[in-house]
Parts: structure tokens; C-alpha cells; sequence
């Protein structure tokens, strides 16, 4: 094949093995489903686990894809080499208990040497030690030189990756010629020099491994292959490394432009170049696959990524932020391939801006504070001390200053620093600990796998699309957690009967909308279902409350759904639909679902939004939802395949891996959304729509609440009984008379207000005359003492000013108390203070008689006053103490 480019070379290989009759399927999302052992997909079989184990039937025995990989373990490494990416496609053909070694060594051979034209001579294949059926069909049917073959052991040649599928392998390497070669006289495959690159990995995928050193034999054996798609662009290429990639290259040539720096101009910035390129490739796909940014899991590696980019852009003196320009280049390499990325461009360059913006505030200040323990641990280390970083500071970049521990333990082991890992996580372990209390609760499905999932009957049919109430067999019964023959009443009715139908209109609890509610009722025989949900292979579990009579496994049952509810929440997922369309009029196309909940008496949409809402855009998408709910648009539902489904534009959740043929609903003209869920048939059903609150969920997701139908007029009542209840209270007979009783309640309450201020101040100059009259004098200082019970600081305050100000040469105290407590204040005019007599002297030297204590300003000052006996003594003593302090 000529070299034209690595999305061609992608194409070509997934159309030759499609030639060789295997179902072509798209990448799985970079985030597992139902697989806890992986934090995100490593490899193309990850998402297949399922599939190789016979635990879920493939949609075809042979399919090929090309999968997005992330792997993380060295990301330290990254950039330093040029070789390290965390970023790859993996091409793979894979075989469900169909063809097994020799059609994939077959194959594989066919690929490289004929269609690819990788002459024979420059490959080189390892087998395992034992595996003499390899070793043959290699050298006898495909006719490869024994002086090409190598056999290794188990380190080499047997491929596992945690947990599940896995068996011996053998490795394709292509020989890259002496110039890449150590020079040792015993370089040969598997040398760790860069010689010979393993390019294909076929891994004859015999056992299920417990991940802990248990391995079962497979029944039937299966075929697994991965090579990874940008090694083979640098054969085809003829490139050394990553970078040099096409696609790549023009990240990193984008990365170039902007910082103004060369590529190969000085080994350090290179690594800061090829760091940013990297990891501006894996971020945007982890976005676009709904990874958002946090301190946990997934979320963490994300964040590292971006702030490990943000700080190489920060070293090549980038000082505004720059990631989320460079995702354009991102996209337009690898939008072609996987149309989320273009479909979610605006969405994950908001995400990843405001990821960097947020670590811009504070990555100069922590880069500093660490740069200065840098600098002291190595002085330090002069010394004999140890090169070790604490653990609580460690955490507290991580937590005031925004740096991963794997970030800060990068930056100091540049100094030869090491990390107080321990004590860092035990400063961590709290935060950890909530979140994975959190997760533990969520996992709502646990039960019901255990307890049906060795069930052998075929899966529930759903009847509840179309009908309410079906004719059913009882296929399973379960009581307090155990599978039971029959279940009758205690002393009354029984809770906690799970019941397994086979067939059902329950609409079992799934995206978001809670399962439906009913009745199950059979001869002799009445339950009350109170939910309903369903197990990963398919069987429908109702939770119910027996109410009457006995329950046998076998017994015919009317199963009937509560219409009404059924209603209700069809009402408010139909909302939820025209909610999302009307938001994304609103506020702009970067709005997606997040998340959604819907029951019979509310909707919660969750969704992506940076910065409330505000009131007029609420007021806005409100009115839209009213205006479609009038327009009487038809909702229809429609199956269909994902490529058709697609092209009519259908929403579908981020992240979501979708079967081949899905279920569209459509408004009219609208909205279209995949969607399993149980919907209104005309939009003029919903009855009108009320948003609740709008809230913040998490960073950049918003929460919308909201009600519909009979919900909308309970909600109505409720506040017509407020204002009644309101319009009693203010003696108001008729309701639209309410704005001018308030405003007149207003206006009586500020006229009251301002004559009783009036009141007080002549109460005051009063009080103030009573002083003057009273005022003692020494030496032509005016001295005013006076106690006012029930009286607090601000009053005395205020008096105290009043008087000062209006007599120059005068000392006032004055003493009062409330609430229990007994305050002092004293003030000093202008011209005594000129006489040397100081407010905070003397509240200090006055105060200290009743046992108080305080201080101030020279013309003014506070204490407490703490034996009120002893005031009298105190205020008699002012004079003396007065004199004592004049100049
Ligand atoms: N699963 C094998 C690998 O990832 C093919 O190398």
C-alpha cells in the first residue's frame, strides 16, 4: 500500500477484514461499562470482555474495530521519550469461539506482507516457549524462515491485562534496519533497543484469569488480536516515532505556532512539545467521551493530563491559556474517524478551558511555593538531610493550588525529591472516603444480577409500550434475598417479594425514569408492585407488596400498570425532552444531558452549562416547553438503526455505546432523542410545564426541576393557598389588592420608623442637656458622667459623639448595659485631647474599677464594664483620673 495517510491506513484495515466476513463496529467509548477491574479501555478486547467470556452473545462471531485506547501506567514517561504516548488506536480482528490460530496467523501475514506489501525480510514473529502449533503453522503453512522466529516465556509471549480473557500470544515485529539498533553484537528481536518494534500482537485468548493467579480453561478458545494503528502509520511511513506521525505531526506543528519554539531545535523544549501534543489528543477524547475533570479516578487522569500540558506551556513561556485552540487541530485530524468529536466540539473546549483556566489562577503561585521547598530541601540536603518533600505540603498544592500529587512528585524528582506519599494520603483519605461511600450507594443492580442471573429461561418480554396490562407467568420468586417456590403472607401484608414475569408491561426503572408501579393479581392472589427493574440479561424484577393470599412460582398473573402514574411520568419525561431542545435554543449547542430523573410527580434534567442560568433564559426556555406543549405536536417512537438514526440528527448521552438498532423519539419537528423510555403520544398531553429551581450539581452541570399536568395545578394551589393565607394576615378581602396593602404596610411602617427616630433623638438631647447641666469641671474641661440602663454600645456610642463634637474641651463617659452585658464608652474633645487626655487611657484606667477591660482611639473608646456595682465608683473616679492624665 503507498502511504497516504493514517486515516487510510486505518480504512484499510478494517475493509480487508470485513472482507474476510467481520462485522465492522466503532469504537467503544474510552469509559468501561460494568467493568470495575478497568479504569478506562487499554486495548481493543476490553469492551468485549463479555462477549469472549459467553457471557453476552456478540452481535457477530468475527468483528474488527479500530478502539481508542488511553494507558496511563507511565505518563511521567511521556514527552521525555519519544516513544511514550497515552493516546493510541488498536486495530484489532477478533474471534468469538470461531476461527482460531491459523486463520488469524493467516490473515495477519496476508495484511502485512501482501496488501501492505512489508516485505518478508523485514518481519520477525515471536511465539511462546511451548506453543509448537504456532511455531508450525508460522513456519510450514505461511513458509517463514525458522531464522525469523523466536520463542519466549510466559514474561513475553503470554498476554493478560488484569482480569478476564487472556493465553498465549505471538508478536509481529518489524525490523526497522541497523540505524535504530543498539550496535551490540547481540541485538536481536525482543533487545530493548529500537530496532525491532513489535507491531502486532495475536493472542490465542484460551482462559478466563481471576486477575489473581487462577486461570480457567475456556470452553471454546477465542482470537484477540491489536496492533497499534500509529506504530503501523510509522512503518508505513517510514517515521521514527509518535510525533512524527501525519495526524500527529500537525498537533505538534500546531503547538510549534503557537509557542513560537521548533521542534529539534534543544532537547528540552522538545519535551515540553511533544508533552502538550500528546496529551491535548487524549484529553479531548476523554471529554468527548464524557470524562469531566475531578480529583477521583478517570476524572484524575484527566486532570493530570491537562495540568501536566498547561504547566509544558507555562515552561515554553506560554502565559495565556492555549489548550483548548489547540483542540481544533485535534478534532480536524481525527473528526473524520470519530464524529463526536465534531459533534461535541464546543462542549470539550469548554470543558478543557475552563479546567485550564481554573489551574492558570493558581499554577504560578503553587510553582513558586514549590520551586522555594526546592530550594530549601536541597540547601537542606547540603547538610545530610533527607530530600524529601512532606506529605502535608504536598497535599496542600494538591488542595489550595491545584497540583495532582503525580504532578508535584514530577516536578521535585527533577531535583531528586521524593514525596511523603503516606502522609499525603492520609491528609486525602477523608476526601476519598465520602466519594467512595457515594459510589458504593449507586450500585442499585447489585441485587437483582446475583439473585436472577443464573435464572435459565429467556429474557422478560416488555409488552409496556404499547399495552398496560398482560397476561403473565410468574418465572421466579424471591423472598428476603433467596429464590423461594412460593411466598405467602405474615401477620399482614408482606413486603419484599421480588417477582420475575415473563412477559410484562412494567416499565423497568432505566435512563433516568423510575420503573412503573401496578398491581400483579392471579387467583387468590394480589401484589402491589412498588417498583420495577432489570437485570443485565434482561429479566424484569418487581419489587412488591404481597397483599393478599399465596404467591406460587408458575402462577398466572394479570400484570396492570397504575395508568395514572404511568401518566404522569410519561408527562414529565416528554418535558424532559422538550427541556433539553429548548435550552439548547437558549443557551447554545454546548448544552447536553448530564443526567436525568423522572417520576410521577417531577422532572430533574441535569445538564452541561457553565454559569447559572439566568432568570430571563429560565423565563425563555419555560415559555418555549409551554409553546411546544400548545402546539399539539405528535410524539412518535421509531426503531431504527444507530447510522440512520444518527443522520437525523438524534441526541444520544455522551459516552453511551448504543446497540445497532435503537429507539428514536421524535417531536415533531423539534426534538429527536434516542431514548427507551415511556412517552406521551402528543406533546398538548404534557398539560403545561413549571420550572422549580435551578440549580449548580457539580463544576460546569446545572440542574433544572421542574413539574407538568395535575403537578403544574397542585403546584397553583398551593400558592393560591399561600396568598390567601398571606391576604388573611393583612386583612385583605380581595387578592389583586395585595401590591397596595403592602405598599401601604410600608408606607405606615417608615412613617412610624422615622417618627420614633425623632422620638429618640429628643430623648437624647434631653439626656444630653440633663448632662451639660450636671457636668462637672476641671480645669475648664467639661466632664459629662451618666448611666443609662437598658442601653447598648451603638446608643452610647452615638450619644457620646454627639456631645463630643458639640464640645470641644470635654471628656464624656458614659455607662449603660444590655442584654446582660455592661458596656463603657468614652469620648474626648478635640481640645482636651490637646490637653493630653486620651480616650483609650482613660476608658482603660476608668473600666479597670469595675474589673473590665478595653481601649480605643484618642477620641473615642470602649471597655466592658464586669462588676455593675462598682460603676458608680468607677464613673466618681473620672474626674481624679482626669487630672492624673493631663499634660
Ligand atoms: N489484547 C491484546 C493487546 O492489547 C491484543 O495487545
Amino acid at each position: 500500500m503507498k502511504w497516504t495517510g493514517l486515516n487510510d491506513l486505518r480504512e484499510e484495515f478494517l475493509s480487508f477484514f470485513e472482507e474476510k466476513g467481520h462485522l465492522r463496529l466503532d469504537s467503544f467509548p474510552l469509559v468501561p461499562k460494568d467493568d470495575k477491574s478497568l479504569l478506562l479501555i487499554n486495548s481493543g478486547m476490553a469492551p468485549m470482555k463479555k462477549w469472549f467470556l459467553g457471557q453476552e452473545e456478540p452481535p457477530r462471531n468475527r468483528v474488527c474495530t479500530c478502539q481508542k485506547c488511553i494507558r496511563t501506567p507511565d505518563i511521567e514517561r511521556v514527552g521525555i521519550t519519544a516513544r511514550h504516548g497515552t493516546f493510541f488506536e488498536m486495530l484489532g480482528n477478533f474471534s468469538f469461539q470461531d476461527y482460531f490460530k491459523e486463520d488469524a496467523i493467516a490473515w495477519g501475514w496476508e495484511f502485512l506482507n501482501k496488501r501492505l506489501a512489508i516485505p518478508a525480510e523485514k518481519l520477525y514473529i515471536s511465539v511462546y516457549l511451548e506453543d509448537d502449533e504456532a511455531y508450525d503453522i508460522w513456519t510450514k503453512k505461511i513458509g517463514i524462515d525458522p531464522d525469523h522466529m523466536v520463542r519466549f516465556g510466559k514474561e513475553d509471549n503470554f498476554w493478560e491485562h488484569g482480569s478476564g480473557p487472556c493465553g498465549p500470544c505471538s508478536e509481529i515485529y518489524f525490523d526497522r534496519g541497523p540505524e535504530y539498533g543498539c550496535g551490540k553484537a547481540d541485538c536481536k528481536v525482543g533487545c530493548d533497543c529500537d530496532r525491532y518494534m513489535e507491531v502486532w500482537n495475536l493472542v490465542f485468548s484460551q482462559f478466563d484469569s481471576d486477575g489473581a493467579g487462577t486461570y480457567t480453561l475456556l470452553e471454546h478458545p477465542n482470537i484477540d488480536t491489536g496492533m497499534g494503528l500509529e506504530r503501523l502509520a510509522c512503518v508505513l511511513q517510514g517515521v521514527g516515532n509518535l510525533f512524527e506521525v501525519d495526524t500527529v505531526n500537525n498537533i505538534l506543528k500546531h503547538v510549534e505556532r503557537i509557542t513560537g519554539k521548533h521542534y529539534g531545535d534543544d532537547p528540552k523544549t522538545d519535551i515540553s512539545i511533544r508533552v502538550i501534543t500528546d496529551h491535548v489528543r487524549s484529553t479531548v477524547f476523554m471529554v468527548s467521551d464524557g470524562i469531566l475533570p475531578s480529583n477521583e479516578g478517570r476524572g484524575y487522569v484527566l486532570r493530570r493530563l491537562l495540568r501536566r500540558a498547561a504547566r509544558h506551556g507555562r515552561m515554553l513561556g506560554v502565559d495565556r491559556p492555549f489548550l483548548a485552540e489547540l483542540c481544533n487541530t485535534v478534532i480536524a485530524e481525527n473528526g473524520g474517524a470519530y464524529p463526536e468529536l465534531r459533534e461535541h466540539e464546543d462542549y470539550i473546549k469548554k470543558v478543557i478551558s475552563a479546567e485550564e483556566d481554573r489551574f492558570s489562577r493558581t499554577i504560578d503561585q503553587g510553582l513558586s511555593i514549590l520551586n522555594g521547598m526546592v530550594d530549601a530541601i536541597s540547601n537542606a540536603a547540603m547538610e545530610g538531610k533527607k530530600k524529601i518533600l512532606s506529605g502535608i505540603e504536598a497535599f496542600r498544592l494538591h488542595d489550595t493550588f491545584g497540583f495532582p500529587l503525580d504532578l508535584t512528585k514530577e516536578i521535585v524528582a527533577e531535583a531528586g525529591i521524593e514525596v511523603d506519599e503516606d502522609k499525603f494520603r492520609e491528609e486525602l483519605q477523608r476526601q476519598r472516603e465520602t466519594a467512595r461511600e457515594d459510589r458504593k450507594s449507586k450500585d442499585i443492580n447489585g441485587w437483582a444480577t446475583d439473585l436472577f442471573g443464573e435464572l435459565d429461561a429467556e429474557p422478560t418480554v416488555f409488552v409496556g409500550y404499547d399495552k398496560l396490562e398482560s397476561d403473565s407467568t410468574v418465572l421466579a420468586v424471591a423472598d428476603e434475598d433467596e429464590l423461594v417456590d412460593a411466598v405467602s403472607m405474615d401477620d399482614g401484608a408482606k413486603e419484599g417479594v421480588l417477582v420475575v414475569l415473563d412477559k410484562t408491561p412494567f416499565y423497568a426503572e432505566a435512563g433516568g425514569q423510575v420503573g412503573d408501579m401496578g398491581y400483579l393479581t392471579g387467583e387468590g392472589v394480589k401484589l402491589r408492585v412498588t417498583g420495577c427493574k432489570k437485570t443485565p440479561k434482561g429479566f424484569y424484577v418487581h419489587t412488591c407488596v404481597l397483599e393478599s393470599g399465596l404467591l406460587v412460582k408458575g402462577a398466572k398473573v394479570v400484570a396492570s400498570v397504575s395508568r395514572r402514574l404511568r401518566m404522569a411520568t410519561a408527562r414529565n419525561h416528554s418535558a424532559a425532552h422538550l427541556l433539553q431542545a429548548a435550552l439548547r435554543d437558549v443557551l447554545g449547542l454546548h448544552v447536553h444531558q448530564a443526567g436525568s430523573y423522572e417520576d410521577s410527580s417531577r422532572v430533574r434534567f441535569d445538564f452541561t452549562h457553565f454559569g447559572a442560568v439566568t432568570a430571563d433564559e429560565l423565563a425563555k426556555v419555560e415559555k418555549i416547553v409551554n409553546e411546544k406543549i400548545f402546539d399539539a405536536l405528535p410524539v412518535m417512537t421509531e426503531v431504527m438503526s444507530i447510522k440512520e438514526a444518527k443522520e437525523r440528527g438524534a441526541m444520544a448521552l455522551f459516552g453511551e455505546k448504543y446497540g445497532d438498532t435503537v429507539r428514536v423519539v421524535n417531536i415533531e419537528g423539534y426534538s429527536t432523542e434516542l431514548c427507551g423510555g415511556t412517552h406521551v403520544a402528543n406533546t398538548a398531553m404534557i398539560g403545561g410545564f413549571k420550572i422549580l429551581s435551578e440549580t449548580s450539581v457539580a463544576a460546569g452541570i446545572r440542574r433544572i426541576e421542574g413539574v407538568t399536568g395535575t403537578n403544574v395545578l397542585a403546584l397553583l394551589a398551593e400558592r393560591e393557598a399561600l396568598i390567601a393565607d398571606t391576604c388573611e394576615k393583612l386583612k385583605v378581602s380581595n387578592m389583586a389588592d395585595l401590591p397596595i396593602r403592602v405598599a401601604s404596610v410600608n408606607a405606615e411602617l417608615h412613617d412610624l420608623r422615622s417618627q420614633l427616630d425623632k422620638a429618640k433623638a429628643a430623648a437624647a438631647s434631653q439626656q444630653a442637656e440633663g448632662l451639660f447641666k450636671n457636668a462637672q469641671e476641671v480645669d475648664g474641661i467639661k466632664i459629662m458622667t451618666a448611666y443609662f440602663s437598658g442601653t447598648g454600645a451603638d446608643t452610647l456610642r452615638s450619644m457620646c459623639d454627639k456631645i463630643r463634637d458639640t464640645v470641644p474641651l470635654s471628656v464624656v463617659v458614659l455607662c449603660g448595659d444590655s442584654d446582660g452585658k455592661g458596656t463603657m464608652a468614652v469620648a474626648v474633645g478635640r481640645e482636651a485631647i490637646a490637653r493630653g487626655i486620651k480616650a483609650g487611657a482613660l476608658a482603660k484606667l476608668a473600666s479597670a474599677i469595675t474589673g473590665g477591660n478595653g481601649g480605643g482611639k484618642p477620641d473615642f473608646a470602649m471597655a466592658g464594664v464586669r462588676d455593675a456595682s462598682k460603676v458608680d465608683e468607677a464613673l466618681a473616679a473620672v474626674p481624679e483620673l482626669v487630672r492624673s492624665l493631663m499634660k
